[in-house]
């Protein structure tokens, strides 16, 4: 069986879904492994240490789409402005496709359709649902991780003032205020490194849980007095607030905004818009010079005006809505990135074929398309939305 990793083509991005060192764990599994020339150089992984792992680098993405039997990504299919041709179009019947896709979000719906249309068989990594058998391929989790550390480090490096508390000859510099809201995967490394950093960190969640773990973090606790039975659904995941509860938590948190230096956003409910949970009119009475850093923007963002992959001052404030902080941390996130895929590759690879067992909820969930259709249950219930 043949794999191909192509070099990503989103401007910007530096990941790459695979390594030198799981090039060499799938060479152990009897896999032929072809990298795309540079495709590593901007994660700072290079061509000489894939060819030592056993990787053939190929030049041209068209003969890497042509002899793959499975494509490994990180983002999905776009157009190749170089080739003037979408990535889709160099793919063919049969062909297995591993990357994030999205298949709900509305900008993709024409694409997933395409490759449905096209026989491709793709599985997406926000699919992996978050159970402990599938941890070690929740790419999802890992890049949330990133997110979080990385997150707070560009509102540390936008903030105009110290953060910790020091005493120097001139007078005491007191430590600042950070709030994060959506005490999930990336809220509780938000409140880890920024505590690191030496600010004073509160934390709210609408899951006793969340709030809870914040807490054991360090982080002051805002009760946002929402009844744990409208704030928590199947399998332990946040609900959408109704717009009482979500009006409810505004004016809570509106009390705490206009004290703070950094407000980390992070609430997100699985398969939803974020919730907007700060407003125009609360950003206008935050501390000029503070910032906002927003990583919910991929389904909307918490932040009425957090503007869609840049950064921008707005009323005073430091608004960041960067949507690929990951590939802002590019070796990192690439070395977790290619582990996650490897374990799924593992998975889904049983003497040199790929086995899908539809019952397994692995597969139900992450599964986008197959035989001609798209079976991703997310995105056709928002292709209805069309
Ligand atoms: P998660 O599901 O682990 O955490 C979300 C948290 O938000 C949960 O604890 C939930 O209880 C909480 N929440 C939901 N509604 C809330 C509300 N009304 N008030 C307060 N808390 C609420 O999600 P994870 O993995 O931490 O991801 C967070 C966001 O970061 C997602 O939107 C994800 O797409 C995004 N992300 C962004 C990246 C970027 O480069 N911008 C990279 C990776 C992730």
């Amino acid at each position: 069986m043949i794999i191909g990793v192509p070099k990503e083509i989103m401007p910007g991005e530096r990941r790459v879904a695979a390594t030198p060192e799981t090039v060499k764990a799938m060479r152990d599994m009897g896999l032929t492994v072809l990298v795309q020339k540079d495709a590593g150089e901007g994660a700072f992984y290079h061509d000489p240490e894939y060819i030592a792992a056993g990787a053939e680098i190929v030049e041209c993405p068209r003969e890497i789409f042509e002899r793959a039997d499975m494509i490994l990504k990180v983002k999905e299919p776009q157009f190749n402005k170089e080739l003037d041709t979408h990535e889709v179009d160099l793919m063919h019947a049969g062909q297995y496709l591993i990357t994030f896709i999205h298949p709900a979000a509305p900008a993709n719906h024409t694409m997933v359709k395409d490759m449905a249309t096209k026989g491709i068989i793709s599985i997406t990594l926000d699919g992996i649902p978050r159970i402990s058998r599938a941890q070690a391929m929740d790419a999802l989790t890992s890049m949330s991780t990133c997110a979080g550390y990385k997150g707070s480090l560009l509102a540390a490096n936008h903030l105009p003032v110290f953060m910790p508390m020091m005493a120097t000859a001139v007078g005491m510099i007191k430590p600042i205020q950070a709030l994060v809201i959506g005490a999930g995967v990336g809220g509780l490394q938000a409140i880890a490194t920024i505590k690191r950093l030496g600010a004073i960190v509160h934390a709210a969640d609408i899951r006793p849980d969340a709030a809870e773990q914040a807490g054991s973090l360090g982080a002051k606790v805002i009760d946002l007095g929402i009844d744990p039975k409208d704030a928590i659904g199947e399998g332990g995941y946040a609900l959408a607030l109704s717009p009482e509860n979500l009006a409810k938590e505004r004016a809570i948190l509106a009390e705490v905004v206009k004290d703070m230096d950094i407000i980390f956003l992070s609430a997100l409910v699985p398969g939803k818009l974020a919730p907007i949970l700060i407003t125009e009119e609360m950003v206008k009475t935050m501390k000029p010079g503070s910032v906002i850093v927003d990583i919910s923007i991929d389904q909307g963002g918490n932040c009425e005006i957090t503007p869609p992959g840049t950064t921008e001052q707005k009323h005073n404030v430091t608004i960041v809505g960067i949507k690929n902080i990951p590939g802002m941390l590019p070796t990192s996130s690439t070395w977790m990135f290619s582990k996650n895929v490897l374990h799924l590759v593992k998975y889904l690879i049983q003497d040199g074929k790929v086995v899908l067992d539809f019952d397994d909820q692995i597969i139900k969930e992450a599964l986008t398309t197959y035989d001609g259709k798209v079976v991703h249950q997310g995105a056709l219930e928002a292709f209805e939305l069309d």
